[in-house]
């Protein structure tokens, strides 16, 4: 496997799982030094093991995104571990399927804190760290020198148009593709690069999650209606996490120094906006 990340160092949350532990094992083969920061330290930890074990560099860290505190100390092991923060990958996420009319106060506040206020301080605290990083007599035209950090948010297709059976997190993956151009616009004249992707399907444990909630709370057959869902998907299957690594890998390489603000869908064309 070619080393497009030598040297860089890089955070993903979530990495204990799913999207974000695809992204973390692809991102170490290329070379990268991998913090893999999850709230379940125990997962986090199985995945820093595994690259160690092949032969990569990554630790994990113990990070709760509902905690700014918690990302402050995050940014900081990166740096005291790494010299640098190169690549963020934030792909820490919760979801809900329950009734509109069922949501309480508690369900929004959280899906909320942790996808969208969590996902906002991590934006802003990699952006400070990467643009410290820049020497000041450097900033004026650090855009045309070259890239100084890439960073890639997790969003999905639940944030291209309302979801009736998830008020909030449709809403929090909707507001990940706002403050994606929010950050881009920011700081695309450093040369920091903020760009998101948006899954339809993929099988892990957050999708089982999701199954388990809707046969839960509507009393459906949840797999049948899984089935059907991803049926409707252009290419009759649901994408795999190492699909989602290879399209946030090329966001974070060099190859996508010009892509900036863009939200790109990663789902068997099953959104085409
Ligand atoms: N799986 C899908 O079909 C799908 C579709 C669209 C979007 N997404 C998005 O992709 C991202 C990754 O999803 P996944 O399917 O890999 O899910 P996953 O559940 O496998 O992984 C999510 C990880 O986030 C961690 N996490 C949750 N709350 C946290 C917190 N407060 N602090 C730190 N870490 C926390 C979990 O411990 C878990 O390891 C999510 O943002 C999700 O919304 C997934």
């Amino acid at each position: 496997m070619s080393k497009r990340f030598a040297d860089k160092g890089c955070i993903v949350t979530g990495g204990g799982s799913g999207i974000g532990k695809a992204v973390a094992l692809r991102l170490a083969r290329e070379g990268a030094s991998v913090l893999v920061a999850d709230i379940q330290d125990d997962k986090a930890r199985e995945v820093a093991d595994e690259i160690k074990k092949e032969g990569g560099q990554a630790e994990a860290f113990k990070v709760d995104l509902m905690n700014i505190a918690d990302i402050d100390r995050m940014i900081q092991m990166a740096v005291k571990l790494w010299g640098r923060l190169d690549i963020m990958v934030n792909s820490a996420g919760l979801v809900k399927s329950q009734p509109f009319l069922e949501v309480s106060e508690q369900d929004y506040d959280r899906i909320v804190d942790v996808n969208m206020k969590g996902t906002a301080f991590c934006l802003q605290k990699a952006c400070a760290q990467m643009l410290a990083q820049i020497p000041p007599e450097k900033r004026i035209q650090a855009a045309s020198d070259r890239c100084n950090g890439k960073i890639v948010n997790l969003s999905s297709i639940s944030g291209r148009r309302g979801r009736a059976y998830q008020l909030h997190y449709a809403a929090t993956k909707a507001a990940v593709i706002s403050l994606t151009q929010s950050a881009a616009l920011a700081f695309a004249q450093y040369g920091i690069n903020v760009n998101a992707i948006c899954p339809s399907v993929v099988k892990t444990p957050m999708w089982e999650q999701n199954i388990a909630d809707k046969a839960k709370s509507f009393g459906v057959d949840a797999v049948k209606e899984s089935e059907e869902f991803i049926a409707k998907i252009p290419m009759r299957r649901a994408g795999s996490s190492e699909e989602m690594a290879a399209a946030i890998c090329f966001l974070c390489s060099s190859d996508a120094d010009y892509v900036t603000g863009q939200t790109l869908n990663v789902d068997g064309g099953f959104e085409m906006n």
